[in-house]
C-alpha cells in the first residue's frame, strides 16, 4: 500500500530528517509488483524511477524525496545446494546483513565473518561490493535475482555480470536506478580459509587470548575492532566511510611519502598504491593548525576516532554534512593534490 508524505529519520542511519511524497514497502517479489503496479496508475514516472530503500545506512539525504520510495522487506534464508566444497546459501535482500552473518557462523559455513557487523541489508551487499578487514562480497557471491524495473522481469546475474569493484558494481554504474535486488545468493565454504591478514585481526585475537582459531573468533574479534572505532548510528549519526580510500600511482605514492613520511599506504596487485583517506583527513583542516578529525560545526561533524567518517550530532541537514564533505575535499586537494571521491550515496 503506497502512503503519503513519509519521515524517513528512522530509515537512514545518518538520522536526517527528510520526507518521502509516497512511501511503500514489500515483503516478497510480488508485492513489490504489486507496488510498482499502484505507483503506475499515480504517476507513470513515478513507477519507473522508485528510490530503493535497505537499511539506509549508505545514504545521505539531502532534500526530500519527490517520488516513490520502496523499502526492501524481503527476509528468508535458505540453503540451496552444495558441493564437497561449498554450500549455498539464498538470502532475501531485505534481510539484515549482520543477522545473515551470525547465521553462516552457527551454521559453521566460512566465508563472510570478516564482515561482521556492518550495517544494513543482504540487498545492498552486492550493490556496494561491501568490504572489510581483507574480504570483500565478490569473495563470497555466486549470483542475485533482480527485477528490471522498466521491463517488468526478473533477470539473474552472475558475478562476472555484477562487474564488482572497490566499493563498485553495475548497479551503480551501467544499470543505476534500473534493477532492484530481490535475493542474493552466496558460496560459502565448508571448511574454512581462515583469512587474519589484516593486522588488527591477528592482534585482537591475542588479546583475546584466542588458542584455537575459528570463524567465530574471528567473526568477535572484528566486531571488536569496529566497536572500538565507528561510532554507532543508534547513538551517533553516520554511514561509515564517507570517501573512498583514493588509488594513486606508485610514483605518485613514493613523492607524497618523501614529503609526507607519516603518510599511509597500500600496495595493490595493479601496481597502485591505495591511501588511507583517514589519514589524509587527519592531516588537512578548516584552518592552519586545526585538524578534521573531531572537528565539528553545527551538528555535522567529523568523528574524533575516525576521520574517514562524517557525523550527525543530531539536526543536521543533509546539506550541511555535504557542504562538510565538499571543504574536505578542497582542503585535501590542496595540501597533498590528491582528490577524495564519496563513498556514500547523495540523495
Ligand atoms: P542503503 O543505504 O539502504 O542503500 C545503499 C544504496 O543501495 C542506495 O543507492 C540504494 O538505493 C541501493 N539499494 C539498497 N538496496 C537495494 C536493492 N535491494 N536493490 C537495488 N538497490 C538497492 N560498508 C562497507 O563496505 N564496509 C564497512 O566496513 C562498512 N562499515 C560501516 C559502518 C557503519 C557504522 C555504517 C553506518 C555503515 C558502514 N558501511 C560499510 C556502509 C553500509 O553499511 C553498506 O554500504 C551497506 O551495504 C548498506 O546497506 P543498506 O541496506 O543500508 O543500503
Ligand atoms: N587513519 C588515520 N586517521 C584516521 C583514520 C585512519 O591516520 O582518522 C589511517 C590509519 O593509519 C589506519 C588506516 O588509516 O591504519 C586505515 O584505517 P582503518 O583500518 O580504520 O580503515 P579505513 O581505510 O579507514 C576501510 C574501509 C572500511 C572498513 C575498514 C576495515 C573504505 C572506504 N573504508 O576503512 O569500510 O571497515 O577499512 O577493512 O574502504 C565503509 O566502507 O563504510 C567502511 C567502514
Amino acid at each position: 500500500m503506497i502512503t503519503e508524505h513519509i519521515s524517513l529519520k528512522n530509515l537512514n542511519s545518518f538520522g536526517i530528517e527528510v520526507r518521502a511524497k509516497y512511501f511503500a514497502s514489500f515483503a516478497d517479489k510480488n508485492s513489490l509488483e504489486a507496488c510498482l503496479e499502484d505507483a503506475s496508475k499515480l504517476n507513470q514516472s513515478l513507477s519507473l524511477h522508485p528510490l530503493i530503500l535497505g537499511g539506509g545506512s549508505n545514504i545521505l539525504f539531502t532534500r526530500d524525496v519527490d517520488g516513490l520510495v520502496l523499502k526492501n522487506e524481503i527476509t528468508g534464508i535458505e540453503t540451496i545446494g552444495e558441493d564437497d566444497d561449498h554450500v549455498f546459501i539464498k538470502a532475501g535482500a531485505g534481510e539484515n546483513w549482520h543477522r545473515f552473518v551470525m547465521h553462516c557462523i552457527e551454521k559453521d559455513y566460512a566465508g563472510v565473518e570478516n564482515l561482521a557487523l556492518i550495517p544494513g541489508s543482504v540487498g545492498a551487499s552486492p550493490m556496494q561490493n561491501i568490504g572489510a578487514y581483507g574480504v570483500e562480497i565478490k569473495d563470497v557471491f555466486h549470483s542475485l535475482e533482480a527485477y528490471h524495473i522498466a521491463d517488468k522481469k526478473w533477470v539473474t546475474f552472475n558475478k562476472m555480470e555484477c562487474a564488482f569493484g572497490y566499493r563498485e558494481s553495475v548497479f551503480k554504474n551501467k544499470f543505476k536506478q534500473q534493477f532492484i535486488i530481490g535475493a542474493v545468493t552466496y558460496q560459502l565454504n565448508k571448511k574454512p580459509v581462515f583469512n587474519t591478514s589484516y593486522g588488527a585481526i591477528t592482534q585482537e585475537l591475542e588479546t583475546m587470548q584466542v588458542t584455537k582459531l575459528s570463524i567465530g573468533a574471528i567473526a568477535q574479534a572484528v566486531m571488536r575492532i569496529r566497536s572500538s572505532k565507528l561510532p554507532d548510528p543508534a547513538v551517533i549519526g553516520n554511514a561509515g566511510s564517507f570517501f573512498k580510500n583514493p588509488e594513486v600511482e606508485a610514483a605518485v605514492f613514493e613523492k607524497l611519502k618523501d614529503q609526507f613520511p607519516g603518510l599511509v599506504g597500500y600496495r595493490l596487485d595493479n601496481g597502485r598504491v591505495k591511501l588511507a583517506a583517514g589519514w589524509l583527513i587527519e592531516h588537512s583542516g578548516p584552518a592552519k593548525g586545526i585538524s578534521w578529525k573531531g572537528y565539528r560545526i553545527g551538528d555535522a561533524g567529523c568523528h574524533a576516532k575516525q576521520a574517514l567518517v562524517l557525523v550527525n550530532y543530531g539536526q543536521a541537514p543533509g546539506s550541511e554534512i555535504l557542504a562538510l564533505s565538499d571543504a574536505i575535499i578542497q582542503s585535501v586537494w590542496q595540501n597533498f593534490s590528491v582528490r577524495l571521491e564519496r563513498e556514500v550515496n547523495i540523495v
